[in-house]
């Protein structure tokens, strides 16, 4: 194989996709430098032992302009992926992490006059909120958040603003509305809108990747945030029943991580990808009762969960990508849940770790009230 002497600088290397996307590249023959604070929730201070030894490691924090001067030095691209996430109350810390972070990179790419080919900036699923519908009688409307006394009677379907029919949900579109619902997404969205802008007004070729749920070892143990798949790992390989949230029913696009990072690839060398968003997902529906069920079937155990009715309040109903804009670059998913679950349940079981962080996230969730019923 021919030496590529690209560096790479990768945000958040340490973490669960910017990891495997840091394998991808060196096996590429990429240099490949990482810029991670390594503290919770994602980490505890040490690098996890996945890290791969072969990248440099920058302990730093993306908040901080000094630590991104030091790790942009002589960097051909950037992958910016370090971010603050989940359902936690420092409001302000999403808009520090994730989108003060973002217009710092272009800050200092600009004062230094460095020449960076390309920046990918990890954005999220989040940002459509509860997403599109489709009335039979008034066709399509954006839904905002189903209203908590419409949950409290566990009616679960959004329903047409006009004659308060169940809606049918649409796939996720790059050129729809977007109405983020939490924090996160609210500074995810103005991450997005400031690597665009800046890229297009600075000539720095940029791309957004907008991921849907991503599954795959090395899911952060601590997040609450897609939880899914820890949460039922976790009962299933522990005896525990499986308890599900509203009816089971949601549908959720689950996108398997080594797809995701060749999306990244995809957009790395292709110029058509610049200046543009994209959803990443699988582009399928998938009900969270069937996630389970796959669960249980690999793990070889019964599935027989409670459901709770319990509801996560601003979570959407129902979320599902159209991936047909980064199919035009040649990009497809090429595994399925299956494998996601595979990988999950191999990984998790040598983990010890999972399960008892497990516990202490699922108590967190119901003292800050996430979870009700
Ligand atoms: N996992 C998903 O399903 C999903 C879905 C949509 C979008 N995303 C986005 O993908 C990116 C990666 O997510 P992930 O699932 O790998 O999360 P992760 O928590 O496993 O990784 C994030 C990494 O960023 C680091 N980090 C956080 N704040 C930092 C800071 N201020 N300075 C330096 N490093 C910091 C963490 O230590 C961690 O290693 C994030 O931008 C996230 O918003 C993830």
């Amino acid at each position: 194989m021919i030496k590529n002497k690209e560096l790479v600088l990768i945000t958040g290397g340490a973490g669960f996709i910017g990891s495997h996307l840091a394998d991808a590249l060196v096996k590429d023959g990429y240099r490949v430098r990482v810029l991670d604070n390594l503290k919770p929730p994602t980490h505890n201070g040490k690098l996890p032992d996945w890290f791969n030894k072969k990248t440099q490691f920058i302990k730093g924090d993306v908040r901080n302009k000094k630590d991104w001067v030091k790790a942009l030095k002589g960097v051909d691209f950037v992958f910016h992926l370090a971010a603050y996430m989940d359902y936690h109350l420092d409001f302000g810390t999403y808009f520090d992490a994730n989108a003060k972070s973002t217009a710092l990179l272009y800050e200092i790419i600009l004062e230094n006059k460095l020449p960076i080919k390309k920046v990918v900036v990890a954005s999220s699923q989040s940002l459509y909120g509860e997403g599109k519908y489709k009335c039979s009688r008034h066709g399509i409307f954006y839904a905002g958040p189903r209203p908590e006394n419409q949950l409290m009677q566990h009616m679960w379907e959004v329903k047409c603003p006009v004659d308060g029919r169940e809606a049918a949900l649409l796939a996720e579109k790059e050129t729809d509305e977007t109405h983020p619902q939490i924090p996160y997404g609210i500074s995810k969205l103005a991450a997005e809108k400031t690597c665009l802008a800046l890229g297009k007004i600075y000539n720095i070729p940029s791309v957004a990747l907008r991921f849907s749920i991503v599954q795959g070892s090395r899911q952060s143990f601590r997040h609450f945030y897609s939880g899914a798949l820890r949460d039922f790992s976790v009962r299933a390989l522990t005896g525990r029943t499986i308890v599900m949230q509203e009816d089971a029913n949601q549908i959720r696009d689950f996108v398997n991580v080594h797809d995701v990072i060749s999306a990244h690839l995809t957009v790395l060398k292709n110029k058509k990808a610049d200046f543009e968003v994209f959803n990443v997902g699988i582009g399928k529906k998938t009900k969270v009762r069937d996630l389970a069920k796959i669960v249980c079937r690999l793990a070889k155990v019964p599935f027989k969960p409670i459901i709770s009715g319990m509801f996560r309040i601003n979570a959407p109903r129902h979320s599902l990508m159209d991936i047909s804009k980064l199919k035009k670059l040649g990009w497809r998913p090429i595994h399925s849940l299956e494998d996601s679950v595979k990988e999950y349940l191999d990984w998790v079981r040598n983990y010890p770790e999972a399960i008892s962080y497990w516990d202490k996230t699922y108590k967190k969730m119901e003292r800050e009230k996430i979870l009700k019923t």
